[in-house]
């Protein structure tokens, strides 16, 4: 795993942002894992910008999403669908059809869950892995314990990942209890990954990834043996880390 550290966040974003436009300059029928969360916000505005700049087409990729809640009405703002609607995939040309988010209301999550797998594995696996971190090391919703080989699949969300996201709602009693995730095992099979880690907040988790040892107890620390994972940080982020870790 390689960790990469730029004093501000905005640097991360574009740092970031340019992994997408060399990937997509080079293999423009890529597809994408994206997530969501407040992390990428800034760096799916550096897309948007870079779209209209013409410095970037997704007219011939695809991309899967990390995940969806379950239990939420059709529409709902806070639903990872409307998220990306907001984000990204109205601002830019994905063909119809082709970016795609885990259907949190299909009528069988489990059938949903086999058949986002089974799609990912027939576009060709994902080209590049975006992820955020939870404070906990979950990366998607996969929490704390599981295992490396799990498919995507209905989830449990931990309190803490349920508090952490209550900003996004009203109030926590709105935040729901289940998710759909992508599991660990399609992540992992990614060609490339990149992880964003943003603020102070992250700064223990971050320190406890690159610190090692990799175990299931702290997802993230699968990144430590994938052949082509890259940590992005902020300073603020990497302030726990020492200057030997930061290179
Ligand atoms: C989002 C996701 C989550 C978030 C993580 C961090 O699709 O899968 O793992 O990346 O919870 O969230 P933020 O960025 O809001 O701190």
């Amino acid at each position: 795993m390689k960790l990469m550290v730029f004093p501000t966040a905005a640097q991360v974003d574009d740092a970031v942002a340019q992994r997408f436009v060399a990937l997509l300059e080079k293999k423009p029928q890529a597809v994408l894992g994206l997530a969501t969360g407040g992390t990428p916000v800034g760096m799916y505005a550096r897309l948007v910008e870079l779209y209209r700049q013409g410095r970037i087409s997704f007219a011939k990729a695809r991309s899967f999403n990390l995940d969806e809640y379950i239990g939420l009405p059709e529409g709902h703002p806070c639903s990872y669908l409307h998220y990306m609607r907001e984000n990204l995939f109205d601002h830019v040309d994905f063909a119809p059809g082709a970016a795609r988010v885990p259907d949190g209301h299909a009528a069988d999550i489990a059938a949903a869950a086999l058949a986002y797998d089974r799609d990912i594995a027939l576009a060709g696996g994902i080209d590049l892995q975006l992820l955020g971190i939870g404070h906990n090391g979950h990366i998607a919703f996969n929490e704390p314990g599981t295992p490396w080989d799990s498919p995507t699949r209905a989830v449990q969300l931990d309190e803490s990942t349920r508090r952490a996201n209550a900003r996004f709602f009203e109030d926590i009693s709105q935040v729901p209890t289940q998710a759909l995730s992508m599991g660990m095992k399609p992540i992992l099979q990614a060609k490339s990954i990149v992880m964003m880690v943003l603020g102070a907040d992250k700064a223990d988790i971050l320190a406890r990834i690159v610190a090692g040892p990799a175990d299931a107890s702290v997802p993230a620390t699968a990144l430590l043996s994938h052949p082509d994972a890259t940590v992005y940080a902020d300073a603020a982020a990497a302030r726990g880390l020492t200057s030997r870790e930061v290179g």
